[in-house]
């Protein structure tokens, strides 16, 4: 059932190219991105004016990393909202809001919950769902169904990848539909991002690289993911992936925000995951790892291609393939995944079966 993995989460992990694949291809008619076959009319995108993405967990951080990428490719406002909250607000949403639903189990009831205040609210829902047929599907107005296949363990890996890649389809299709990208700008992203899955493979060589990281974080109480821009909406996803499955206290920051009073944390040997595969910031990410450097932290850096870096501002250098900068996330969720799988691991602990954790939040 592993398919010779010791874990299901490894197994997982190694599955994303493929579930990617499915997710993606099925969607793309004559290079475009093209929703027929789900039903997903085009009205939707025209009447969209901003968007509402409701999530939970890692599920709400694909959407943090959709918000990043519509937001700055598409300049559509995009407000992600914790369904948990949502639910109990009176929520800044009307018909011209398009509602995005994320889930993979389609049956968290917070999610559940907030959805259907939302329609009451008379905004469309399109949910990004992963398990057929399940509540949050059938409820929605327009579903856009992952295939990632199951995902057995706790921790969410390769269904987070096909929601982040559901939001660069929606993405594409939006701008397409409204005139923002012209045909020629969404072929080169759909390009790019089907160009996401061979470097996904190639990242996943760098496995053993990890382990000896993971070994390092093992003995640590917290450590730090810090990134800017897009970097920084995935190191959130990161810290609740080490948290979750190997009981290190990790906590995500925006690097600027560093001197705002977490830099106060980092002494001697704290591990910092400093994410860097946004050349238009890597120059002001330098500077924020040379501040946690000179407070003695251990600095593993996630970079991508092959920028001259002074090896003097890190411990351990992970690199990713070169890539379009809006793309990289992909490539790095999966180092951040492999560093918490092997934590745990090197920890001796239940991988998929983290404590007080179930798979599907079906009670509040
Ligand atoms: O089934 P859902 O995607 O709605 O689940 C949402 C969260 O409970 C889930 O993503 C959770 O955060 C994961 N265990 C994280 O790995």
């Amino acid at each position: 059932q592993k398919g010779g993995f010791p874990h299901f989460m490894l197994k997982e992990i190694y599955e994303q190219p493929e579930s990617l694949r499915n997710t993606i291809t099925p969607r793309i008619v004559n290079s475009l991105p093209d929703f027929t076959e789900d039903g997903i009319d085009d009205e939707v995108f025209k009447n969209c004016e901003n968007i509402t993405v409701i999530a939970c967990g890692t599920a709400m951080h694909a959407g943090i990393v959709g918000k990043a990428m519509i937001e700055s490719e598409l300049r559509i406002p995009v407000n992600v909202e914790i369904a948990s909250e949502f639910r109990y607000k009176e929520p800044l949403i009307n018909e011209k809001t398009l509602v995005i639903v994320t889930s993979q189990s389609g049956e968290t009831i917070d999610t559940l919950e907030a959805m259907r205040l939302a329609k009451r609210c008379g905004s469309k829902v399109i949910s990004i769902v992963n398990v057929k047929g399940s509540t949050i599907a059938r409820e929605s107005d327009y579903v856009l169904y992952t295939h990632a296949g199951p995902e057995i363990a706790v921790a969410s890996t390769k269904a987070y990848s096909v929601q982040m890649a559901a939001m660069y389809l929606i993405g594409c299709r939006l701008g397409l539909v409204k005139g923002i990208y012209s045909e020629e700008q969404a072929k080169e992203f759909i390009s790019k991002l089907l160009g996401t899955i061979p470097v996904i493979e190639e990242t996943l060589l760098q496995a053993d690289e990890v382990k000896t990281v993971a070994n390092y974080i093992k003995m640590a109480p917290d450590a730090f993911f810090i990134g800017r821009g897009m970097d920084y909406t995935l190191s959130l996803e990161g810290a609740l992936k080490l948290k979750e499955i190997s009981y290190v206290h990790a906590e995500a920051y925006a690097a600027g925000e560093l001197k705002h009073g977490t830099i106060a944390l980092i002494t001697e040997n704290v591990p910092v995951i400093a994410l860097a595969t946004q050349p238009a910031v890597y120059e002001k990410m330098v500077s924020n790892i040379r501040e946690v450097k000179a407070r003695g932290a251990y600095v593993i850096l996630i970079s991508m291609g092959d920028e001259v870096t002074d090896t003097q501002i890190c411990d351990k250098h992970i690199r990713i393939p070169k890539q379009d900068s809006l793309f990289t996330v992909f490539a790095a969720a999966v180092i951040l995944q492999l560093i918490a799988y092997y934590t745990s691991d090197a920890k001796g602990l239940d991988v998929d079966k983290p404590r007080n954790l179930a798979k599907s939040v079906t009670v509040e």
